[in-house]
């Protein structure tokens, strides 16, 4: 059933924008992730202050280890890095962390930090903060449909028990809620391969705002844009 809601339940943000932010101040491109770690931080405390249950940040996509091999290891070891620190204070706060794509071409360095985070964290009960790291939608879907081909050539299933959804229960995000909000930093409209089967009646919003330069504040004025939002899926109600 569709719910009409105030404030969203999951918010998943594409953050972009940390190259530009260290080219405008003629600085590396690793500086631009470095100066993205704080933000992230922020959007964790706006989200639980907001009691939003769900925030899933694009962190690295499947396309991005198409990077030079510099910028990829310094993100990896970022990564790493900001795992190590944060897990007890997330911990602390109520924050349970998933890591969300295919736990492929990892390091092993990378896939024990992926395993320690997920542990430390996993009685949080006030945010579900999902980290999509090395997620690609299409290749989601992909998989998913794999699965479920699988499944009827096993005899499992039948072709007209294949409906909504059984392909939400095969996707990364079985047994979370769709983003009710997306959003994507940097003033760029693009979906960039994410979440394409979840993003059906999400709200989007685009601050101009680069990744480095977003805070709580921004993301307090996400919620009240999505307040002002009339959703409708695709039916007709009062304000319409
Ligand atoms: C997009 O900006 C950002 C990324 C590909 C990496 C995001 C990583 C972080 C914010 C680092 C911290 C996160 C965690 C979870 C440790 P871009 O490089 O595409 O920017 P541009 O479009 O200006 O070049």
């Amino acid at each position: 059933m569709n719910v009409k809601r105030v404030t969203p339940q999951h918010v998943a943000i594409i953050m972009d924008g940390n190259g530009r932010w260290a080219k405008q101040r003629g600085k590396e491109r690793y500086e631009g992730h470095l100066a993205g770690v704080e933000p992230v931080r922020a959007a964790v405390r706006a989200a639980v202050r907001n009691n939003v249950k769900w925030l899933t940040l694009y962190a690295f996509s499947t396309e991005n280890w198409g990077r030079p091999i510099a910028e990829v290891e310094a993100i990896m070891e970022l990564f790493c890095r900001t795992v190590v620190g944060e897990g007890d204070d997330l911990a602390r706060q109520g924050v349970r962390v998933k890591i969300m794509g295919e736990r492929t071409n990892f390091s092993p360095a990378v896939l024990e930090m992926i395993e320690q985070i997920e542990s430390v964290t996993r009685k949080g009960e006030r945010l579900t903060l999902v980290l999509a790291f090395n997620y690609s939608a299409r290749r989601e879907i992909l998989l998913a449909t794999q699965h479920i081909a699988q499944r009827v050539a096993e005899g499992k299933i039948a072709i007209d028990e294949i409906t909504e959804q059984l392909m939400a229960e095969a996707l990364m995000t079985a047994g979370m809620p769709d983003p009710d909000m997306i959003i994507r930093t940097s003033g760029e409209y693009r979906l960039s391969n994410f979440m394409l089967w979840q993003a059906s009646y999400a709200e989007f919003y685009f601050p101009e705002v680069l990744w480095p330069d977003f805070n709580e504040e921004e993301f307090d004025k996400a919620i009240e844009v999505f307040a002002q939002r009339d959703r409708r899926y695709g039916l007709v109600t009062d304000e319409s």
